[in-house]
């Protein structure tokens, strides 16, 4: 079977985080030291992913290539796939669906941020499942603003309902999809909401409905970061500082995991560390080699 493709959907009008994004994309926008973008390609790293297509705005698009290229240099396959108007997230698997071929797919919002002990393992385990979907829901403060899972008395998951003005639980579903390859002929079958978008909660109720949809819990362990606000998106940043600071150690950093995961060696390890070599992070990367007595 074609291994399990990534989908990055990082296009959208980035309208409540105006006037910043008038001229760059959201998801290229800072957090911290890195693109907002590394963190989900991160993701779908951590998940064993290398073939991975980025959604972007057909005007947006030319500054993903010029940050992120083809992939290449951290082992990965990119594929840039445009979305000409944003008419919702479930729009992604048509667009995409030449691109993953039959294959299944896990999808992260390229906003959406993730990090905790056991991320690779709970990713990895999402990814084994053949058949079916795999979304998480997370406990949130304000579950309103998000797809909210609702379960009935046996705690089982009856329904998403996209930002519900009552939230009948606080379990919001995050931005991060493993589906099987029946998603694109699923899509074709949602009809546009009333606000005119294909929405996700839609597709995943056809999951929900046959009954294959399996809803993990995020336990509180795990950190889900917003960046859909000035203040969140400066909360994230603030949240990434902190724990590299103290820890001495990257999240987020696409050279790491792709060394780590050996698809790429020590020599392209190297080249990075040379481009990045006045500032931090190519001190970060060098310090990687150093530490490293493997040779090839
Ligand atoms: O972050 C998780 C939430 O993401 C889920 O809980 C919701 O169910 C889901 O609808 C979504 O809610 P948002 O309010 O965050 O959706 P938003 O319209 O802001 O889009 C999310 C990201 O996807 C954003 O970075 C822009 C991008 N996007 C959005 C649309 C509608 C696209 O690239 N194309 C689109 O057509």
């Amino acid at each position: 079977m074609t291994p399990r493709k990534g989908i990055i959907l990082a296009g959208g009008t980035g309208s409540r985080l105006w006037p910043i994004t008038l001229g760059v994309s959201k998801q290229l926008l800072p957090i911290y030291d890195k693109p907002m973008i590394y963190y989900p390609i991160s993701a779908l790293m951590l998940t064993g992913i290398r073939d991975i297509a980025i959604i972007t705005t057909p005007h947006d698009q030319e500054q993903f290539k010029r940050t992120l290229g083809d992939g290449a240099q951290w082992g990965l396959n990119l594929t840039y796939i445009t979305q000409p108007t944003p008419d919702g997230l479930a729009q992604a698997y048509l667009l995409a669906e030449d691109f993953l071929n039959g294959a299944a797919s896990a999808m992260v919002l390229g906003d959406n941020i993730f990090f905790g002990q056991g991320l690779p393992q709970l990713l990895q385990e999402a990814d084994t499942q053949t058949g079916g979907g795999t979304v998480f829901a997370y406990h949130v403060a304000d579950p309103e603003r998000y797809g909210v899972v609702a379960f009935d008395d046996a705690d089982k998951v009856v329904e998403i309902i996209e930002k519900p003005a009552k939230p009948p639980s606080p379990y919001a579903v995050t931005g991060l999809y493993f589906l099987d390859g029946t998603a694109p002929q699923r899509a074709r079958h949602i009809k546009p909401s009333a606000r005119g978008e294909l929405e996700i909660a839609d597709l995943l109720q056809s999951y929900l409905t046959d009954g294959s949809l399996n809803v993990k819990r995020m336990g509180r362990g795990y950190a889900w970061l917003d960046t859909g606000t000035h203040e969140s998106l400066l909360d994230a940043s603030n949240f990434v500082r902190t724990l590299e600071k103290r820890q001495g150690l990257q999240t987020g950093s696409l050279e790491e995991i792709a060394f780590e995961k050996g698809w790429i060696d020590r020599a392209a390890l190297a080249e990075r560390a040379r481009i990045y070599a006045k500032n931090a992070y190519g001190e970060y990367l060098q310090a990687l080699l150093d530490a490293d007595n493997w040779q090839p």
